[in-house]
């Protein structure tokens, strides 16, 4: 080709990486590989290969990691534990900064081992995958170095086993390890079965930086592996990236067991382009957002959202970029899409497609590589909201597209979906931007931009999306866990009926108390009441039984307080202030029913309502400082992580102290702008309900606080299982942890079940625990300038 014929067709030939030193690589340190465990590579046992899947060449053999694998993996990292997490922050620091300078060191070994084993152009693999696993080990070199000064009063979980998809197999692996050992927790890892060398790599790199024996190990294999790794009583917490379907499966086999557990799963990210949207750059947006990756990517931007004015001429203009797409070869350093990382995942995507009969399927015109695993870049419009390609992830380079006339119509729609990973939005009008911004359901909102991701912003998702939060503090705190004294939760049995011939008093006027729904009180459906003793016998009163359509009603009531997320956070204070004030003009009231209730001495039952309105005053006063922070990430811009209300939340309250324990969980959620359904102590619930004729005078709006008396249990259960309950706390004795964990993987809840409590009338039983539960971070990426 000449120059001029180059200056006319703008083309370029290939410019191909060499796979030379991967090959060499792979050649002597396999081509059968073990795993990485206490600090060395094992034998390889049974194995399977793994491909280039743009040619289908085989590259090496993995070993299927087996249960006595895990067993030796966890016992090496249970060994490893006390050591390192007993280390200087400091001395971590400088292991984790060596992994970071190694792995600088051979980037291009891991870029293009990466590129051979998982197909992804090797421009993407060079210039954004390395590139931020090492930025995630030097940033959590200085999280580590800072730990102890920043985050006092927490240690170490444990062993942590994580478990990685084969997407970005090396980053994946740098966002699971670099918080766990900087955190001070050892760490067994999966990669996923596809994916393993650059892990294996990783291995390696581990030993060229002298990191003790133990603390990172690697297992090779398919999902019986991650499975025995999950479900193996040695792993205090699990860190989960995957798919929905299988975190779900996570959640339900670890339920009960006790161990922390974080899952970052799939998506169904909308794209949003308003009519004054710089619609070029909306346009090569969209190419990251879906094509990145072939598309392979969680936080893809899959569903386009255009609205309608400019519908027409944005896709005719997406054609045009998308005609212009290079699929080939990923270590052509020229082309923009590779292959997808298997046939089974091809045939996957191709599944789904074909399946399809609405709307019209647009393929790129693009010349794909014979024999590999290649799908064009594909746009497919006219489909309807409740079409399977519009609700279900594809996970490939395929793009649904809608219309929306309204903004208004544009958050519904964004929102009509089971997911909330990630959205973008294009639009030159700032206020409408950050108007958008927070109303989608969605952990992470790029604005004017797309697909930026940074080890110190928060990143994860809400719904089925999954929970917690990886990057910067937020993610090193999900491998942290407070040191403050706890005692084991035990129940508490209610005062038994007298005996039938002990003489009953001469009846008082009855009062029974009613549930407290929506603001007013309620009957229980049920019909049904229990009697309430005092310790000497004395009837104190009625509690109503509450049940499954009491509950209901009540996370009705709760959905529809949603006007208290949106209260200014100065207002919520004031009604948390007013309740303290009322409760206070009541206080020995109360001191004699929990006196009465509790069988307790009164300075004991005095010391409690006093320390309910401290409480009621600390999160008053927090209700507008927990503030959000804004992540110093490398762009000109700026990354907000703001605390965000969870939604909807059920309490199981603590029979210990039952109105401070009550007011410990409801005041922080509501605080923060949640609405809460909480279930009183089984053993003493008329505290509660004398509260409520406190809420009542406060101005608290119906809906906000709803309390349903009656079997913890029953009652938690529903609340577990219900799917328009956010999360889900517990600090009743007698539950069953593991029929709550289980329930609550319907839609995969937040869950924070205590065997453990703090003295409720300690310092400790308020504060950032309670407030990081009752919210959600969400990151907003607001790049400056043109
Ligand atoms: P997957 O969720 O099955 O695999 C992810 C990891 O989990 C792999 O390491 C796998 O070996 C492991 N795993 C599988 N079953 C397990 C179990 N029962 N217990 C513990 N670990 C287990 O995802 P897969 O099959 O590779 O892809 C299927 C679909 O999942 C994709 O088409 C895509 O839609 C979605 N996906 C989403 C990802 C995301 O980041 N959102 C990442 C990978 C897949």
């Amino acid at each position: 080709m000449t120059t001029r014929e180059i200056f006319e067709t703008m083309d370029y030939g290939p410019a191909p990486e060499s796979a030379a030193e991967a090959l060499d690589w792979i050649a002597t340190r396999g081509p059968a590989f073990g795993h990485f465990i206490d600090g060395g590579f094992t034998r390889p046992g049974q194995t399977f290969a793994t491909r280039n899947p743009a040619t289908g060449v085989e590259l090496a053999q993995i070993t299927q990691g087996t249960q006595d694998d895990v067993d030796a993996a966890i016992a090496a990292a249970t060994k490893a534990f006390p050591k390192w997490a007993k280390l200087s922050c400091h001395a971590r620091a400088k292991y984790l900064y060596a992994l970071a300078r190694l792995l600088q060191k051979h980037a291009r070994l891991f870029a293009v081992l990466e590129t051979l084993d998982n197909g992804k152009p090797v421009r993407e693999a060079r210039d954004i995958d390395i590139p931020l696993a090492q930025r995630h080990f030097y940033h959590h070199a200085g999280l580590a170095q800072l730990r102890d000064a920043e985050l006092p009063g927490h240690a170490p979980i444990g062993v942590c086993g994580q478990v990685i998809p084969w997407n970005f197999p090396l980053l994946m692996l740098a966002w699971k390890i670099a918080p766990a050992l900087a955190a001070g927790n050892t760490v067994v890892l999966k990669p996923a079965e596809y994916t393993s060398l650059t892990a294996l790599l990783f291995g390696q790199i581990c030993q060229e930086a002298g990191l003790p024996k133990g603390v990172v190990n690697i297992v090779t294999g398919d999902g019986r592996t991650g499975e025995a790794i999950v479900t193996h009583p040695g792993t205090a917490k699990i860190a989960f990236t995957g798919s929905t379907a299988v975190g779900r499966r996570i959640r339900e086999q670890t339920a009960g067991m006790g161990k922390s557990l974080t899952l970052e799963l799939g998506g169904k990210s909308p794209y949003i382009v308003f009519d004054d949207a710089d619609i070029d750059s909306a346009i090569e947006g969209l190419v990251d957002a879906i094509w990145f990756n072939q598309g392979q990517v969680c936080c893809a931007g899959s569903r386009l959202l255009v609205q309608e004015g400019i519908a027409g001429d944005f896709h005719t203009r997406l054609k045009a970029r998308m005609a212009k797409l290079r699929v080939g070869d990923p270590l052509d350093k020229c082309i923009d899409m590779g292959a997808l990382v298997d046939p089974v995942q091809l045939a996957a995507i191709k599944r789904m497609v074909d399946a399809n009969t609405e709307g019209q399927t647009h393929h790129a015109p693009v010349a794909l590589p014979d024999g590999g695993c290649f799908y064009p870049p594909t746009l497919i419009t006219g489909l309807s909201t409740a079409s399977p390609l519009m609700q279900d992830e594809i996970f490939g380079p395929v793009l649904v597209s809608t219309t929306f006339r309204t903004p208004v119509e544009a958050v519904e729609i964004a929102n009509n979906t089971r997911y909330g990973l990630a959205a973008t939005l294009w639009t030159e009008n700032l206020n409408l931007a950050l108007d958008i911004a927070p109303k989608l359901a969605a952990g992470v909102v790029w604005v004017n931009a797309t697909n930026l991701f940074d080890a110190a912003a928060p990143f994860g998702g809400v719904r089925e999306s999954g929970f917690g939060r990886e990057g910067g503090w937020e993610g090193l705190s999900a491998y942290l866990k407070p040191t403050a004294k706890q005692a084991p939760i035990r129940p508490i049995a209610p005062f038994p009926a007298p005996e039938a011939s002990t003489a009953p008093e001469a009846p008082g006027i009855d009062r029974t108390a009613k549930l407290y729904i929506g603001g007013k009180q309620a009957r229980p459906d049920g019909g049904y009441s229990q009697a309430i003793w005092s310790r000497r016998g004395k009837l104190l009163g009625h509690a109503g039984i509450g049940n499954r359509k009491d509950i209901r009603n009540a996370v009705e009531a709760a959905r529809g307080a949603g006007g208290w997320a949106k209260a200014t956070a100065h207002n919520r204070a004031q009604v948390l202030y007013f309740i303290a004030e009322n409760l206070s003009a009541r206080g020995d009231e109360f001191a004699r029913r929990l006196r009465d209730l509790t069988a307790c001495a009164q300075a004991r039952a005095e010391a409690e309502v006093a320390a309910t309105i401290e409480r009621l005053f600390s999160y008053a006063a927090w209700a507008d400082k927990m503030d959000g922070r804004v992540a110093q990430v490398p762009i000109r811009g700026v990354a907000l992580a703001m605390r965000e209300p969870v939604g909807v939340i059920g309490a199981l309250a603590p029979d210990e102290a039952p109105l401070l324990g009550l007011v410990s969980l409801f005041a922080p959620a509501i605080a923060m702008g949640n609405r809460v359904v909480v279930v009183p102590s089984r053993a003493y619930p008329l505290a509660a309900t004398d509260l409520y004729q406190v809420l009542d005078t406060s101005d608290l709006p119906g809906g906000v606080v709803n309390m349903v008396t009656g079997d913890v249990q029953d009652l938690g259960q529903t609340l577990a299982a219900h799917a328009d309950v956010d999360a889900l706390w517990s600090f009743a004795g007698g539950v069953d942890a593991a029929r709550l964990e289980a329930a609550s993987s319907g839609n995969l809840k937040r869950t924070w079940i205590n065997s453990d409590a703090p003295d409720w009338l300690a310092r400790n039983a308020e504060g950032r625990a309670f407030l990081d539960q009752a919210t959600e971070v969400r990151t907003i990426w607001v790049p400056y300038g043109e």
